[in-house]
């Protein structure tokens, strides 16, 4: 008997240590939970000591209360971990939330049968837990590390013109997708000219390209002096230009009928807000095409730590692992939200002289490029469309 109630003991603690060594330790955790698992461990806690100081006729009516609050206190973070787990890490926290309340119970039958010892060694597991997720969470560790957006603003014509910086590889990217990006948009919804949202969409690379092919074109960043540069280099005149976050979209519903984000997705806290907002500006057919890179120990390896080791001038957190995102979970991303994706490809950089000649002299060439892969190991490319919606029968036959 006392054998079997360790067991659901000893498969939460396993639970909790894969949850917080590979999961938490991988994304970081922002301030919300750095506060809120200690308080959920100290739930536990109370449980426990509970049992331990209780008089015993009177102590299951409050244990039964305090294990009631604790289950339900547990799910407090749920609108945090939508927005930053993926799949796995949610199936896991689904597994703990069932486990919670069977070792709630067992805790009630291990008093119940007088094994105070085992009750008391739990209780001090859970305090140093506890005091583990305070001191390392708050004091050693710190809050996750946000991604430099602020770097962009001082380039200025740097933007179109400048070898020594990586803002010439997002260049050298632009030229690979733009023409690309172009073809989609014509093969999918015809030739005629469309309204286009270009997501951050920085000094206008692929905003001022579709407006040279018609598009009736608008960008959106947060900052204004990337703006002014893409006004400066916009041949047509035409587009326009307005300083917006791309996760609370300044346009009414369903008023584009295609929306882009490229390089985008990794560069905001919560992706699934952004996406929300795609879904809702795009008419039903409408495209979303975006570019981001893959969570991947490749693209650790050299999107991040390969561009600062050898392309001049790049600033710290250009780029941070754990804002990319995978593939899988972009595509669940936009399935929850009525976006199916059609089309996800790899990219990665050619492998030729210009590439070879980057790493010797740290500058990237105009004629630097990249190409489309199989493997979305390091960056992809994807075309989602926003579903339509059929009416129901009962409207078609007007009954
Ligand atoms: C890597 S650059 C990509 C620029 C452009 N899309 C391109 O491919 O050339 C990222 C841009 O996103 C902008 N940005 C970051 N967060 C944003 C947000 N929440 N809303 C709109 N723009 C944002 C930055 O200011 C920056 O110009």
């Amino acid at each position: 008997m006392t054998s079997a109630l360790l067991v659901p003991l000893a498969l939460q603690g396993l639970a909790m240590l894969v949850d917080e060594a590979w999961f938490h330790r991988r994304r970081g955790l922002p301030r919300w939970e750095r506060i809120g698992h200690p308080l959920d461990t100290l739930t536990i806690a109370l449980c426990l000591g509970w049992l331990l100081v209780a008089p015993r006729d009177t102590a299951l009516p409050v244990y039964l209360g305090l294990a009631m609050f604790s289950t339900l206190f547990v799910t407090k973070d749920e609108p945090v971990h939508a927005r930053l787990c993926g799949a796995g890490e949610h199936w896991l926290h689904a597994i703990l939330f069932v486990l919670h309340p069977i070792v709630l119970a067992a805790f009630a039958l291990l008093w119940w049968t007088e094994h105070t010892q085992i009750l008391a060694g739990q209780l001090a597991v859970t305090l140093a837990f506890c005091g583990y997720q305070v001191i390392y969470w708050n004091f050693v560790r710190g809050e996750a590390k946000p991604v430099n957006n602020a770097w962009y603003a001082d380039l200025g014509p740097r933007w179109y013109e400048a070898e020594d910086t990586p803002i010439a590889l997002l260049r050298a990217e632009s030229r690979h997708r733009n023409p690309w990006i172009a073809d989609q948009i014509t093969g999918v919804l015809g030739a005629a000219p469309q309204r286009v949202l270009d997501l951050g969409c920085g000094a206008g690379f692929l905003s001022n390209f579709l407006a040279t092919r018609g598009h009736h074109v608008t960008g959106i960043d947060t900052t204004a002096e990337n703006l002014a540069v893409a006004a400066a280099y916009d041949r047509t005149s035409s587009v326009r230009y307005e300083v917006g976050d791309a996760c609370a979209l300044p346009f009414p519903d369903a008023s584009f009928d295609v929306v882009c984000a490229m390089d985008l997705l990794e560069h905001v806290e919560q992706p699934a807000r952004l996406v929300g907002e795609v879904r809702r500006v795009l008419r039903p057919g409408g495209l979303f095409l975006f570019h981001t890179f893959n969570r991947t120990w490749q693209a650790d390896l050299i999107v991040i730590k390969g561009v600062e080791l050898f392309v001049k001038n790049t600033p710290e957190h250009l780029h941070v692992k754990r804002l990319f995102i995978t593939p899988d979970e972009l595509r669940q991303m936009l399935d929850d939200r009525d976006l199916d994706t059609v089309t996800v490809l790899g990219s990665r950089p050619r492998f030729r002289w210009p590439l070879w000649r980057m790493l010797l002299t740290g500058k990237v060439g105009n004629d630097f490029a990249f190409t489309f892969t199989p493997s979305t190991k390091l960056g992809f490319t994807g075309i989602a469309r926003r579903r339509v919606t059929l009416p129901t029968s009962s409207s078609t036959t007007g009954i």
